[in-house]
């Protein structure tokens, strides 16, 4: 009797849209597997991850959109995670190998997070494997062409909650710290930073390695490209501390 194949899933980072900031690891296994799924917000037309791997695969490819609301409803998520884990678990039980796509890397404020965690308690016998990509902060940094840390500094990674308190500790305890998820809290961060004297001190990049990608270094001259939206990056750095110069 023909032994079935096994299948597995890859939980693969496919860096923050440059389909060249993608490892070779990662297309490598792009390419062989059987079927791609990538998450889909329900105010997007379609996946963004999608379509950065479409740029870089020539094998037509099975694709399944999974989808995933903009909610912090955690009743309301769990509902979609659960769906999405039966979804590929249906799939990996037919003897497939499957890759998850996600943007950056997939342990950075990542649904992929929820999703592994949901097939670990829902389906434990499916193999999992998961593959580093470029954060968007990593990526980001290179563009902007900041070094985020030399010598004995400290680095802090948050993203900007409606509440920014705690974020002016932040940019004293650190001296650099990245913002990510953005977002409509932008003018919010940006009176922040306004008062702490630290607008110049930081670079926003947006839409980095997609079509409308800005950067603006010294954000005191942001007013004009307000509306950055949610994919975007501020990197800050504390003149005051720094160890090295
Ligand atoms: C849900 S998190 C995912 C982060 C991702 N896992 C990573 O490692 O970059 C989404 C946030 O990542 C950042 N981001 C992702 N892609 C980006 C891009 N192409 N340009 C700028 N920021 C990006 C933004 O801060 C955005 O709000």
């Amino acid at each position: 009797m023909k032994r079935r194949k096994c299948g597995k899933l890859y939980g693969i980072g496919i860096g923050p849209g440059d389909p060249k900031l993608l490892t070779l690891k990662a297309k490598e296994i792009i390419d062989q597997v059987d079927i791609i799924f990538s998450p889909k917000g329900d105010e997007d037309k379609t996946s963004l991850a999608r379509s950065i791997i479409e740029a870089t695969t020539s094998v037509p490819k099975e694709f399944v959109e999974l989808p995933f609301p903009m909610t912090r409803n955690k009743k309301v998520l769990k509902v979609y995670w659960q769906k999405a884990a039966k979804r590929i678990a249906e799939e990996v039980a037919k003897g497939k190998q499957g890759a998850f796509i996600t943007l950056g890397d997939p342990f950075i404020y990542s649904t992929y997070i929820y999703l592994l965690r949901t097939l670990r308690q829902d389906f434990p016998n499916i193999e999992v494997e998961t593959i580093p990509g470029i954060s968007a902060f990593n990526a980001a940094a290179a563009r902007a062409q900041v070094p985020l840390v030399q010598g004995d500094e400290r680095l802090a990674i948050l993203p900007v909650t409606k509440d920014l308190r705690g974020l002016r500790e932040t940019f004293e305890a650190f001296d650099t710290v990245i913002l990510m998820k953005v977002g409509s809290k932008l003018d919010k961060v940006m009176a922040l930073l306004a008062e702490l004297d630290l607008l110049k001190h930081s670079v926003l990049v947006s839409r980095l390695g997609q079509p409308g990608e800005r950067m603006i270094h010294d954000l005191s001259s942001l007013n004009q490209f307000k509306r950055e939206g949610y994919l975007s990056v501020i990197i800050v750095k504390n003149p005051k501390r720094g160890t090295l110069s």
